[in-house]
This record gives C-alpha cells, structure tokens and sequence, in this order.
C-alpha cells in the first residue's frame, strides 16, 4: 500500500504549516503557559482550549486539531476516557497525554488506549516541541491514501500444542508483508519458543528488554523488533525460559498499544490453550485462528476452548478454523468439523512433511521458499481470506448450538 503524503517533513521548522494543537487541561493557569510555549516557537498554533475530555471531543468535531495534549486527571471526563474515545472517533489526530510524577500506571494504560506520547510535567520548551511534532508524524504516517489505518490483529491459537500454529503465523506475516502491508508478528510463547529458528533469525533483542518500562513508546518497539528479509518485523519472546515470567499482561498490553500506532496487521502467534497472555490481545477483537489437525481430540478440545471464550465474552464468530496436516484419507471429514463447532473450515493445509520440515530446517517459511507448493498456495489463501480477498461461506451463529447441550459439554 501507498503512504500518504505527510504535509511536513521530519524536521521541526520545516513543515509548510504550523501543527494545529488543541491543550486540554482543567486548570487554566496550566493551559495559558502550554499556549506561550507552543505560540514562541512558531511551528504550532493552539487553536482551542478545554477543560476536560468531554469538551475536548466536543471541539475537535469543528477544530480538527492534529495533536490534542490531555492532561490524565480532570474532572467530567479524564484522559485515559478521553484518549480511548479520540482514538475511535478521530484515529487521525495525535494525542499527547501530560501528567505529573508518579501517575505510571496511568501513562502505562493511556499509551493502551492509543495515545501516541506522554509528557510528564514539567516539561522543557524542546521536549513539548520534539513530543508532539513526533506523535504527529506518526499518526500522519498511518494514512493511506487519506483513510485512517485500524491495525487488524489476527491471533494464531489452538487448544494443543503441536499442531502448526508457529508455521502459521510465520508464514501469514510474511505474505502480508509480501503485499507491502506494514507487519508485525508478535511471539507469545514465552518458554521454548521455535519462531527464531523457523525464521533463521538470531534474536538480538526480544520481548523481556521491555520490562520494566514504564510506558511502551513506538521508539521502544523500533529498538526491540528484528526485521526480516521479507519486510516483516518481529517481536520475538524471550529466548531462555528463565526469562519467561519477565513477560506479564500489563507488558503486553502496552505493546500491543504501541503496535497499533507503527503496523497495519499485528499477527500473535500463541502458546496452546488458553494462556494470560492471549486476553490482551483476544480484547482488541482479533481475526482468531483456530488451529487444528484432523482429529477428534483436537477438534473436541477446541470447541471446549470456543465454549470457554463464549463464557468470557469474547465474540468468536469470525474466527476461522484451520485445518492444518489435512489428508483425504484421515477420518475426521470438514463437515464433522463444521457440525461441531459451527463454524466453517476456512483453510485446508495439506499434510505436507518433506516441504514443511525443509522449511523449518532452513529457517525459510514455504511462502517465501517454495511459493509453489501446496502447502504454501493454502497458506496464502489463508492470507486472501484475511485480506477479505475470498468470500466466507455464510455464517451460522457459532454458538447457537454450544448453548445448547453438547456432545462433549465441558465438565
Ligand atoms: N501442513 C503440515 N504438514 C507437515 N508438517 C507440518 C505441517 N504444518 C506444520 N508441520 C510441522 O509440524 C511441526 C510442528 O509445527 P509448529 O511448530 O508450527 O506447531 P506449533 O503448534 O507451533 O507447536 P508448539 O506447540 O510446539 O508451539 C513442525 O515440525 C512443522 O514443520
Ligand atoms: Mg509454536
């Protein structure tokens, strides 16, 4: 996909026109001094003033600011609501938030509610500057051809290990990237993780130099991520499992926050079953994976998990079973899959050892090393459903029939 053209360039002073700024804060002293900052340097122009969140959404509607700085504690409505809303309504427009010492946990979930940068008070002249003019470019940069780009996660799970999903979501990023979409595959498997080896990558950095951080910027993932050949970046789990605790959901969350502000498609590929980790991720709505080999077991325990994810809440009707090591001749058909779990069987990859095990020992993913195969022509079919390139079969509603009494009702 083509960039947008960005209306000012990457040096401060150089854009044609001043970035427009709206300050939110409740106290109005606050409000005038960040006004004096921005109007002595010359490259901004404060076009509106609000008091809380409310009345900052309410005025973007007519001002259309580029970058809205939000103080996190005000009254009416505060600014992690605030920056969660902004995000929805106006993608496009850049939001600072400004706190004092002390609030991390605040900044922590402002940055996951899709704020692109924080300002922690007092803050100097060039860092309000160098701030926003950043957070600016890169919402900027997240316009294609002027609609606003909604990072699309697709989450790559199944109740058992084994079953492929680390090929999977391998060779997913690397097909999207293939199309020139920005992407990022994000590796979950904390202890005895195998994406490195499937990539031939030696990680330099992985998830666990994240910790501790006390917010997650774009900056922090840039320096973290390795980034394939194919143009696919990745995000790799800690390479000793010793380490495998330095990762925790708060961790994930703020990483998924800053993904969403620098990739176009997140791909996660997940450990088996139903880890923590996977609900920050299950809560940005992903395009779910299920993947399964023809068998009963795999096939009855992932309509226990479906079952389970239905209880938490979680809508999985667009989730896409995957069959992968599909042979004709195995006994359990896509029609018993489909009856069970209603839901139709997306994909089938063939059961393909001599191209898969060449792949994994080379480190080269059958996308990119053998396009022709079989198995790689399913696994970019798969990409195409993704893309929204192929048409689902009609849905019926998943769990029409779990809420009834199943077969294998869950004990
Ligand atoms: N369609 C296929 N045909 C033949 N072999 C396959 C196929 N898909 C995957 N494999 C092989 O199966 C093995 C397991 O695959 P993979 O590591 O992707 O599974 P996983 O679900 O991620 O496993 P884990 O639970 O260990 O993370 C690998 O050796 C892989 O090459
Ligand atoms: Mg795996």
């Amino acid at each position: 996909m083509r960039l947008a053209h960005l209306s000012f360039s990457a040096e401060r002073g150089n854009r044609m026109q001043p970035i427009k700024v709206m300050v939110v804060d409740d106290v109005a002293e606050t409000r005038a001094s960040i006004r004096q900052l921005l109007e002595l340097n010359g490259g901004f122009e404060v076009i509106g003033e609000a008091a809380d969140g409310q009345e900052a959404l309410a005025k973007a509607v007519e001002l259309r600011p580029d970058c809205v700085l939000l103080d996190i504690n005000m009254p009416v409505m505060d600014g992690i609501t605030a920056a969660e809303r902004f995000f929805v309504q106006f993608p496009e427009i850049a939001v600072v938030m400004m706190s004092v010492q002390g609030e991390k946990e605040y900044l922590r979930k402002s940055m996951a509610a899709g704020a692109r940068d924080y300002l922690v008070k007092p803050f100097s002249p060039d860092e309000l500057a160098d701030t926003i003019t950043r957070a600016v470019q890169v919402t900027q940069r997240r316009y294609v051809e002027g609609m606003p780009v909604i990072t699309k996660h697709v989450l790559v799970l199944g109740p058992k290990g084994g079953v492929g999903r680390t090929t999977i979501a391998a060779n997913v990023a690397l097909a999207l990237a293939a199309l020139g979409d920005s992407t990022c595959l994000l590796d979950l498997n904390t202890q005895f993780s195998d994406l490195a080896m499937m990539l031939d990558i030696v990680p330099v950095q992985t998830l666990s130099a994240l910790q501790g951080n006390e917010t997650i910027t774009s900056d922090d993932i840039e320096s973290v991520v390795e980034k394939h050949d194919s143009g696919a970046h990745v995000l790799f789990a800690p390479t000793r499992p010793e380490e495998a605790e330095s990762v925790d959901v708060p961790l994930i969350e703020g990483v998924l926050g800053a993904l969403q502000s620098l990739y176009e498609w997140v791909v996660v590929d997940a450990p088996a079953g139903l880890h923590d980790l996977v609900f920050p991720v299950l809560d940005r709505r992903p395009t779910s994976l299920l993947v399964m080999t023809p068998e009963l077991a795999p096939v009855r325990n992932t309509g226990q998990l479906l079952k389970l994810l239905h209880e938490l809440e979680y809508d999985m009707d667009a989730a896409k079973v995957v069959l992968n090591c599909w042979d004709a001749k195995k006994a359990v058909t896509a029609e018993v899959i489909e009856r069970n779990l209603k839901l139709p069987v997306s994909i089938h990859i063939p059961y393909d050892p001599e191209v898969m095990q060449a792949a994994a020992n080379r480190g080269v993913p059958v996308v990119a090393g053998n396009p022709r195969s079989n198995s790689a022509k399913a696994l970019q079919e798969l990409v195409d459903h993704l893309c929204g390139k192929i048409d689902e079969k009609p849905k019926r509603r998943v769990f029409a029939m779990l809420r009834r009494e199943t077969k294998w009702a869950m004990s």
